[in-house]
């Protein structure tokens, strides 16, 4: 055995959703990803089949096996890879579910997990207490206790070996947070979140999203999270939105043997189907007719195909939506599809606030902008923080305003002959017009053009003014990206902006032949040069923009290699996904300048892969 890791490996992100992948000693496994619930007693579909559709993992009950002598003879013998006959990762789950339904089972955990471990299973589970939705806060915080105490007890074998330590913790969010830590904390090298079950089936999404939020944010980012038995194509990409990696389902089973077939947002009764949906695996081989006709036994096997099928097309389109980095949108219209998935995801936007310190600072697609709803988004709550204080503006006039195209008239004529500050309205938000540039004031597409149209406003107080449109506006972009009051230091009174002829935007900002930073054209930051870096370096205090490396990693740092997770010994908390960031040694000496892969509160929760990017390194 060599596992005792699981260590997430990030590929792609958006916000807290991640493409990633992590090993057992059966390969790879790439998340968002599913295992499909394998009955060593009833096999549904080949897994030949199964392999096909791209299943990388399974999970099976140890407890089954355990109880059935033909199946446990087996498993001791041959293992459990030779007895399922698959030669990926197999978890084990360890009866706790059983427990759960049946009122207890016979065995105890410690025996438990040592059967799962020899029968040779990738990943182990302890026997944890499952809450119900129902438990009173008193009983769900015992269970909470007790699954850790048991994690407790075989915490010797967690050092060789996976072990699965589940959250509980049922609808309390304080237990949630508690159980996560626990566990976290623990050698448990992967999290499912347990007790969902009974809230999945009755579509109870909004307290879903509660419980994974909680036990995500309070979870070590390093482990794959799991979500116990959330393997409806409905709810999956909610799931992932909010920071789960890996699902488990039946429903696949147990649809095929109701008669249905799933869809991505929804079920329906084969009775009630005419047409076969063009992408189902079937439409090779039946006309919805034939299958119809077919006897139970086949009829269930070809629909729980379809079933999986439906799983894994809606997998991968959640990873190509976290790739392209529009998960959120594609939540968001999803939404509309059920009320449960709505009201669940109105809930995402009163977590808004805590969510959006894991957003990057610029994404690769525009912000679609469906209206107001899009501004309790974590991007709408960002620019909400750069309104002006209420009251010190009023309306000065009502005039075209397209993004990023503030008339060249209006800067010469109206606002550097003003003594005034003006906002433009972005849908309804007030936004000072010199971050009129940024990530998604300018890269939004909406359908209601009248509203793009901006009213400016003018407020009497606030920032000091020096009439140059250009400055202003890089030391308010600077200020949003490396703290208020530092864009006046690091750009000067006496700085150069050159502007690039043909659309009249900043490019570059230079001081005594040295050039401090450049603006980028696609998301209207600021990206700065190692000099930019120094001066940035010289006025913010403490951690604050930095990332402090170990002395040998600073060696590679200073010749433009990336930052590793593993060597960052302290960070900026405040880090947004993207930004720039200062790379420091020990002993706080500039040794790059570079981009947050990740944000500050991941930083040293990650092991795998890569903090920081260098942009420049000292010379
Ligand atoms: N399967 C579904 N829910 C759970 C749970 O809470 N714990 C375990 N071990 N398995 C489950």
């Amino acid at each position: 055995m060599t596992g005792q890791s699981l260590t997430m490996q990030i590929l792609h992100r958006e916000g807290l959703a991640r493409i990633g992948r992590f090993k057992t000693d059966h390969g790879y496994v790439d998340t968002p990803n599913i295992m499909p619930v394998i009955n060593p007693n009833l096999r549904t579909i080949p897994i030949d089949t199964m392999k096909k559709f791209g299943t990388q993992a399974i999970i099976t009950n140890s407890y089954i096996i355990r109880r059935n002598q033909d199946l446990k003879d087996e498993a001791l013998k041959n293992g459990l890879h030779s007895l399922i006959g698959f030669d990926g990762t197999i978890m084990t789950d360890s009866g706790t579910f059983q427990s759960y339904v049946y009122g207890g089972v016979e065995y105890e955990n410690r025996d438990t997990v040592e059967f799962q471990i020899d029968i040779k299973s990738d990943i182990s589970t302890i026997l944890d207490i499952f809450s119900t939705p129902s438990d009173s806060h008193e009983k769900a915080r015992l269970a909470v206790d007790e699954t850790h105490k048991r994690f407790e007890e075989i915490k010797d074998i967690a050092k060789s070996h996976n072990i699965s330590g589940p959250i509980q913790g049922s609808i309390y969010r304080d237990l949630r947070r508690r159980s996560a830590k626990l566990m976290s904390d623990t050698d448990a090298s992967y999290l499912p979140i347990g007790g969902v079950v009974p809230l999945l089936e009755q579509y109870k999404y909004s307290n879903l999203v509660d419980i994974i939020l909680e036990s995500k944010l309070a979870s070590d980012f390093s482990k794959p999270v799991h979500l116990f038995g959330g393997g409806h194509p409905m709810f999956m990409g909610m799931a992932v939105l909010l920071g789960v990696d890996m699902f488990d389902s039946a429903s696949y089973v147990k649809y095929a043997r109701d008669d249905r077939l799933l869809y991505t947002e929804g079920t329906r009764y084969l009775a009630d189907v005419t047409e076969l949906p063009y992408w189902s695996p079937l439409n090779e081989r039946f006309t919805i007719k034939e299958i119809k006709s077919l006897e139970e036994k086949e009829r269930y096997s070809i629909l729980a195909e379809h079933n999986l099928f439906a799983i894994f097309q809606e997998l991968s389109e959640i990873r190509e939506r976290i790739r392209e980095n529009t998960l959120w949108q594609y939540i968001e219209s999803k939404s509309r599809s059920h009320p449960s998935l709505y009201s669940a995801f109105k809930r995402i936007l009163t977590h808004s606030k805590r969510i959006e310190p894991y957003f990057e600072l610029y994404r690769k697609s525009p912000l679609f902008h469906f209206g107001t709803e899009t501004n309790r988004s974590p991007y709408g709550i960002r620019l909400k923080k750069l309104e002006p204080e209420k009251g010190t503006y009023s309306t000065l006039s009502s005039r075209e305003w397209k993004p990023a195209r503030l008339s060249q008239d209006f800067v010469r004529n109206v606002y550097e002959k003003s003594e005034e500050n003006f906002c433009i309205n972005w849908y309804g938000l007030k936004i000072p017009v010199e971050m009129e540039e940024i990530y998604p004031v300018e890269q939004v597409i909406s359908g209601y053009e009248k509203e793009t149209k901006g009213t400016l406003f003018r407020r009497d107080n606030g920032y000091e003014k020096v009439r140059n449109f250009n400055l202003e506006k890089l030391r308010r972009v600077a200020d949003f990206q490396f703290g208020k009051g530092n864009g006046k230091s690091i750009f000067p009174d006496d700085c150069k902006i050159t502007v690039s002829k043909a659309t009249g935007r900043i490019r570059t900002i230079s001081r005594n032949d040295s050039i401090l930073a450049t603006m980028r054209a696609h998301d209207g930051f600021i990206g700065l040069t190692f000099e930019g870096g120094l001066k940035l370096h010289e006025v913010s205090k403490g951690m604050n923009n930095r990332v402090m490396v170990t002395r040998e990693s600073a060696t590679y740092n200073s010749q433009g290699k990336s930052v590793f997770f593993k060597f960052v010994e302290q960070n900026d908390m405040g880090i947004i996904p993207l930004n720039d960031v200062l790379v420091v040694d020990p002993d706080d000496s500039l040794i790059a300048v570079g981009r947050a892969m990740v944000s500050g509160r991941e930083m040293r929760m990650y092991k795998d892969g890569v903090a920081v990017t260098i942009n420049h390194h000292i010379q």
